[in-house]
């Protein structure tokens, strides 16, 4: 099978670094990819929004299956002009990728199909949206309604941060028209989890879970960033938690799709917070989570693409998915000024210094000739398995300074501060 790959992260490069384990394939394209997919992958110089370019390659290709990676491309409708032509492709369709596209949207199918969630009103107009905050206490959270690459979320401590924030994206409109709405929502004090499934036809079946650090700075201080360090799995999820998640939201979540003429084939990846035991709610995403998936794809037992084909077709069952004992744990290396601006093109050498063990997944990297550099704010991923979560930590951290860039940063307590 030849499969195409597309993304550019260190999603991108666990995805194709699984799938270049399956048996079935014989060559992997990944577009645009990054320094560690052009290891395994013929990189393709095409982005992730060029659909029509992204179908032209497909099929002058013979491109047997396509993964698709980021979200963007789903909410253009990728998977939707694929099937047209008859290619098969493992993400949501158009309609589906609103679960995440719009928040409104997606707040309204929890509201409707009474899947525990934070409170929240959505707004369009500035005034009324000023007014509103009186519903809400301190610190409550404005999210801009669409696709903001992760910056579209604020938690504000008092009314004039509020303010600003409502005026920086229904007036200064600094999200364009992905903030043409704001969903204002009462915060939620708790534990974060990610909870990834796959979902088909009438099914959702869960993957194991991770833990996922969104801050920059160690003891979660600063800003959010796309997440920088994972492991898996979460002690949270205990077997009651397990059952209630089921119960609570999963049961509920298959219904409204039903109800709703929802034919959901793909990830959903459901962002947790854990408020006193109780699982809720804070988004939903329709796609793998980065760095979630460097920590899963190591933990997977079985061939990814027989599952990738099964949710495609609705053969997909509980069974389907094994997983290994071990855990696992990543920690992302990225640049000085991440999530802010940053330098490119820095040299970066030592990785032929890791120990076998440790697998390496570039996020942000480019080769020019011989030389390895970084090309993005995250930068590298190095991720280990152990029997336990303290012997996937100490392997990462006694590996890590052995990688050398300017000025690299990490976070010091991933898999410490749970
Ligand atoms: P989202 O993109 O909606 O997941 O938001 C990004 C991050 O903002 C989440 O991972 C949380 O850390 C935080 N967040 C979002 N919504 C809430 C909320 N209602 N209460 C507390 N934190 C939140
Ligand atoms: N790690 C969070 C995300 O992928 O959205």
């Amino acid at each position: 099978m030849k499969v195409l790959v597309i993304g550019s992260g260190g999603r991108e490069h666990a995805l194709c670094w699984k799938i270049n384990k399956s048996p079935r394939v014989s060559k992997i394209y990944c577009a645009p990819g990054n320094g560690g997919t052009g290891e395994i992958a013929e990189n393709i110089d095409i982005g992730v929004e060029e659909i029509d370019k992204l179908l032209d390659f497909a099929l002058k290709n013979n491109i047997d299956l396509t993964v698709v990676g980021p979200e963007l491309p789903l909410a253009l409708g990728i998977v939707d002009k694929f099937q047209e032509k008859g290619l098969k492709i493992f993400g949501v369709n158009k309609a589906c990728a609103k679960l995440e596209s719009s928040k409104d949207f997606s707040k309204k199918f929890m509201e409707k199909y009474n899947i525990p969630t934070a409170k929240y009103k959505t707004y369009t107009d500035l005034n009324e949206a000023m007014e509103g905050l009186k519903d809400f206490s301190y610190p409550l959270v404005i999210k801009a309604d669409g696709l903001c690459a992760g910056k579209g979320v604020t938690i504000c401590n008092n009314k004039d941060e509020a303010v600003d924030t409502l005026k920086d994206i229904l007036e200064k409109k600094v999200f364009g028209q992905e903030g043409d709405k704001v969903v204002i929502e009462e915060f939620l004090d708790g534990i974060e989890a990610s909870l990834l499934c796959f979902v088909t036809r009438d099914k959702i079946i869960p993957m194991e879970s991770a833990k996922d650090y969104k801050k920059i700075f160690d003891n979660d201080l600063g800003p959010n960033t796309g997440g920088v360090g994972c492991f898996s799995p979460s002690p949270l999820f205990t077997e009651e938690l397990k059952v209630r998640i089921e119960r609570d939201i999963l049961e509920k979540v298959k219904y409204g799709l039903s109800k709703e003429g929802m034919d959901f084939r793909g990830i959903l990846f459901i962002g947790l917070m854990i408020v006193d035991g109780e699982p809720k709610v804070l988004e939903f995403n329709v796609r793998f989570g980065d760095p979630e998936t460097e920590v899963l794809m190591p933990r997977l037992d079985v061939d990814i693409v027989d599952l990738f084909i099964k949710t495609i077709d609705g053969s997909l069952t509980e069974g389907d998915l094994k997983w290994k004992e071990e855990s696992s744990l990543t920690v992302i290396i990225t640049s000085k000024g991440y999530p802010g601006q940053y330098e490119k093109g820095l040299e970066i050498t030592g990785i032929e210094k890791l120990d076998k063990d440790i697998i390496l997944f570039h996020n942000g990297t480019k080769y020019e000739g011989n030389k390895l550099l970084t090309n993005g704010g995250r930068v590298l991923s190095l991720t280990a398995l152990g029997s336990n979560l303290e012997e996937a930590r100490n392997k990462v951290y006694s590996n890590i300074d052995k990688i050398n860039f300017k000025d690299m940063y990490y976070r010091k307590d991933i898999g410490k501060l749970i």
